[in-house]
């Protein structure tokens, strides 16, 4: 995952050992040899082996052969040759690309394909030839909303690596936080961060880290909106009189630039000429999205600009900052980015629109002659399930009637991990594993749509990325945090059905600040219950197939459910913070004895008895109702063999 553009299995295997000779010219680039250590490295924790390369120029007998024809770019950009064949028989690997990127793109296909099965460790013979749909294959990951120190952007790196992503999106500034050494104004970080921001040496050591793995880092300094945490240091830039502070709840609030001071522009001069140096990607996000224009309201200095200027809203007020800040951006070397509201009669054409609210923006963007990206569908934060992020492709129905030169503008998408609701601690389980589906659609084949397939495949990748990223392994210590101190099954049971709330329901069931700890249940509980999807899957192959395997297994896992209650009941009389799931806890064992009474009926062909079909409806609509911010996932199947019990 993602699956390979071209993929044919050959005859026989390549045995891996723990000697891995590699053969590559000594004028490599130094990230290729780099590359090739790290696939050493990942292969020795993939397989337990102590795997160690030697490397060999024109080995006969090499274990893996790279070659790669032209040198890369300094700075990678969206441009980059990222294809490779690779060729595995019983006597070698050969990895051939055009560029270095390739080879990086064809190591990770490799690791993908080691198989320890009863014959040993070994890469089954196989013809590869592959390269990406699309140029641009994103993960935004906000480090404004919560503070997220650089060993989650590293690890995060390594993991968007895995799945052959190309660019981190990295949001630094937001009404909560400026998360970025400025020394030009060092009021930006210096009052606007709490003293949680990157300083210039930990940039550089990620852009660093993300060459090496052939990844862009885009900054994205969000403006004129979303920029409180900017007026704290620096009030003079804003519409509004101030004193401001750093915000702490979420939402969309009022502090806006003032796009009629020349002073403000002057600052941004210097701001982006100081940023511009430091990222060395070719593009620049300047944000530009919710501006809800009652500052610029409340100010008739600026009234009094948008007349004279014969500007007839506040759009026209954007969309002249906008202009302002291209002419910045561009002067010192970079190419401007924004959020599909940056979208005027009046933007240049060599800016990239970034859509957010929908894929028509993204549509009516590239038809005007803009390039653009799409990140509507992709909101990790609204905690969907992976088919939904896996069914919107880039170029979707919207676009069917653009021209190919016109669909060709179309660069790719980005997954966006907003952070108000995610920690250090949860961010990785919110991104992972449903990014990696995400990253297949943006490159494999748009054939690529087999759900079934991808969510087999999704369990496997989610393994392997748990040896990069913590959303795995951050589940115990949760769950130990939780129980406080008592076993923790019988709740990891209770929380593999449910899944938090979706879209902005979270925010609206109580006030969240960003002091909230966000250690509840909600927090442990996975964004998709891949238990409650299994169960969905054996429940509509009982009925549709009458398999008696699946019945089986469909009446272990009831049982399991209906039992728990009994099991979590002790350890939530002893943990103060699970009393708010003690409901979902006894819902959860009735609505497993509706199943099994459901589920014996269906098989026996037997009728329920009179007052049961209304005692399941009150039982399956009491666990549908959402407590604790947390949604039961088994209401719907159960549902559905309550209704064929009848
Ligand atoms: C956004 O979600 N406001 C880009």
């Amino acid at each position: 995952m993602p699956l390979p553009a071209k993929a044919e299995l050959g005859q026989g295997r390549l045995t891996v050992d723990r000697r891995c000779v590699i053969s590559l010219d000594a004028s490599a680039e130094p990230r290729v040899r780099k590359a090739a250590i790290r696939f050493c490295e990942l292969l020795s924790r993939q397989t337990g082996m102590p795997i160690q390369p030697s490397f060999a120029t024109g080995a006969e007998r090499a274990f893996l052969q790279i070659q790669y024809g032209a040198p890369g770019e300094q700075v990678q950009s969206v441009k980059a040759n990222e294809s490779y064949t690779l060729e595995v028989t019983d006597a070698g690997a050969r990895l051939k690309a055009a560029e270095p990127l390739g080879v990086l793109r064809g190591l990770e296909t490799l690791l993908q394909l080691v198989q320890m099965d009863a014959g040993g460790t070994a890469i089954p013979a196989v013809r590869i030839d592959d390269r990406p749909r699309f140029p641009w294959r994103g993960l935004l990951i906000d480090a404004a909303r919560h503070w997220m120190p650089v060993e989650v952007i590293l690890r995060n790196l390594d993991a968007m690596a895995a799945v052959k992503l190309n660019v981190l999106h990295w949001h630094l500034s937001d009404d909560q936080g400026f998360r970025v050494e400025c020394r030009t104004f060092p009021n930006l970080h210096g009052m606007g961060s709490d003293g949680s921001y990157y300083t210039r040496e930990q940039i550089r050591e990620v852009l660093a880290y993300a060459r090496d793995l052939g990844i862009r880092v885009m900054p994205e300094f969000d403006m004129p909106g979303h920029t409180t945490a900017w007026f704290v240091g620096h009030p003079e830039l804003a519409s509004g009189p101030g004193p401001y502070q750093i915000e702490r709840k979420w939402g969309i609030f009022d502090p806006a630039m003032d796009p009629a001071r020349e002073a403000v522009y002057e600052f941004l001069d210097r701001f982006v000429a100081e940023m511009a140096a430091l990222f060395d990607d070719e593009y620049f996000h300047i944000g530009g999205d919710e501006v809800n224009g009652k500052q610029w309201n409340a100010n008739p200095a600026i009234q009094a600009f948008k007349r004279e200027k014969g500007m007839k809203n506040n759009h026209d007020l954007q969309a002249y900052f906008n202009q302002r800040l291209l002419k910045i951006v561009q002067k010192h070397g970079k190419k401007m980015i924004g959020w599909d509201e940056i979208l005027h009669p009046t933007l240049p054409k060599d800016s990239v629109i970034h859509s957010w609210r929908g894929q028509k923006s993204l549509a009516q963007a590239s038809g005007q002659g803009y390039l653009g990206i799409l990140s509507s569908g992709y909101y990790l934060d609204h905690m969907l399930p992976t088919s939904q992020h896996y069914a919107v492709d880039p170029l979707g129905k919207e676009c069917a009637d653009l021209s190919e030169e016109q669909k060709a503008r179309i660069m790719g998408g980005e997954a966006c991990m907003w952070a108000e609701f995610v920690t250090p601690e949860t961010i990785d389980s919110r991104i992972w594993p449903r990014m990696a589906a995400i990253a297949e659609r943006f490159w494999s084949p748009a054939n690529v749509v087999d759900v079934e397939d991808m969510y087999r495949r999704l369990d496997a990748a989610s393994i392997r990325l748990g040896r990069l990223v913590t959303h795995r392994s951050n589940l115990p210590p949760m769950l130990e945090r939780l129980a406080d101190g008592s076993e923790t099954e019988p709740l990891e049971t209770l929380l593999s059905v449910l899944e938090p709330l979706k879209y902005y329901d979270r925010p609206d069931a109580r006030e969240y600040t960003s002091f909230t700890p966000l250690n509840r249940a909600v927090d442990a509980a996975r964004p998709e219950s891949l238990t409650a999807r299994r169960f969905a899957n054996l429940v509509a192959s009982v009925l549709t197939d009458a398999s008696a395997a699946d019945a089986a297994q469909a009446r272990r896992l009831l049982s399991l459910w209906r039992d728990n209650h009994a099991l979590l009941k002790p350890v939530i009389a002893r943990a103060p913070m699970l009393k708010e799931v003690e409901g979902h806890s006894e819902n959860l064992a009735a609505l497993a004895e509706i199943g099994l009474e459901a589920l014996d009926c269906v098989v026996s062909k037997r009728s329920p008895a009179p007052g049961w079909p209304a005692r399941a409806k009150t039982v399956i609509e009491r666990a549908r109702k959402p407590q604790a911010e947390l949604l039961n996932m088994l209401a719907a199947p159960v549902q559905k063999l309550a209704a064929a019990a009848r």
